[in-house]
C-alpha cells in the first residue's frame, strides 16, 4: 500500500501559504481545511483561496470541507482544480448525490467522519467515493491529541474497502508517535499539521513520517 503524507496548511503561515507550500516538496498534496464557524467552531478560509493556491501550489490539492451545506459549495472546490473534495457525512443530506457532484465537476470524493459518527451506515455507499477520511480528534483544531479508540474504526473501514481504489485517510494528532499505529490500522494517507509546520524543517518532517508510516 502506497503511503501518501497530506501536509495540512492549517499549521502554516496564513501570510505565506505558497511560501510554506514551497517547503514540503516530498509530501503527497496539500490538505486544506475549510471551516465556516457553523459545521465547527472554527473559521479559516474559503473558496477565493483554494482558487488562488491551486494555481500556486506544485502540488495538489486535498480540500477538507467541515461546513454545513456543502452542497452549495463542493463542486466549486472541485472545478478550482482540487484533487480530492472531502465532505462531513453529517452535513449533507444526500452523501452519495454530493459524492456524485463532486466527481462530475472532476474531482475524487471523499467522506469524512467525525470521531462520534459510526462508520457502518456508510459503508454500503462506499462505490461513490475515492476516499473515507476518518477524523482522529474532533474536527476544528490543530494540535490536538490523536483518539486511540479511532484506529478500531480505521480497521473496520479498512476491511470493509477491500480491493476497491479508495483511500483511507486519517487526519488529526498525526505525529510521529501516532503514525504507525494508524497506518497498522489501515490507513494509507496521512494528515498531519503541526507535526510537519510546527518543526524547523517541514521536509525532513515530512520524510520522517512517511518512514515511519512505512514501517
Ligand atoms: C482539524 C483539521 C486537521 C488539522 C490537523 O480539524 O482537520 O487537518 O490541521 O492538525 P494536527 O495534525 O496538528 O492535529
Ligand atoms: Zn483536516
Amino acid at each position: 500500500m502506497a503511503v501518501r503524507i497530506e501536509p495540512s496548511i492549517l499549521s502554516a503561515d496564513f501570510t505565506a501559504f505558497a511560501a510554506d507550500i514551497a517547503r514540503i516538496p516530498s509530501a503527497d498534496l496539500v490538505h486544506c481545511d475549510v471551516m465556516d464557524n457553523h459545521f465547527v467552531p472554527n473559521l479559516t478560509f474559503g473558496l477565493p483561496m483554494v482558487q488562488r493556491l491551486a494555481r500556486v501550489s506544485a502540488l495538489p490539492l486535498d480540500v477538507h470541507l467541515m461546513i454545513d451545506d456543502p452542497d452549495r459549495w463542493a463542486a466549486g472546490y472541485a472545478e478550482a482544480g482540487a484533487e480530492t473534495v472531502t465532505f462531513h457525512a453529517e452535513a449533507s443530506p444526500s452523501p452519495v448525490a454530493t459524492a456524485r457532484a463532486i466527481r462530475a465537476a472532476g474531482a475524487r470524493a471523499g467522506l469524512a467522519l467525525k470521531p462520534a459518527t459510526a462508520a457502518e451506515p456508510y459503508l454500503p455507499l462506499l462505490d461513490e467515493f475515492d476516499q473515507v477520511l476518518v477524523m482522529t480528534v474532533e474536527p476544528g483544531f490543530g494540535g490536538q491529541s490523536f483518539l486511540e479508540p479511532m484506529l478500531d474504526k480505521v480497521r473496520r473501514v479498512r476491511a470493509a474497502i477491500g480491493d476497491r481504489d479508495v483511500r483511507l485517510q486519517v487526519d488529526g494528532g498525526i505525529g510521529a508517535e501516532t503514525i504507525a499505529a494508524a497506518a497498522q490500522a489501515g490507513a494509507d494517507a496521512f494528515v498531519a499539521g503541526s507535526a510537519v509546520f510546527g518543526e524547523d524543517d517541514p521536509d525532513a518532517a515530512v520524510q520522517r513520517l512517511r518512514a515511519l508510516a512505512e514501517g
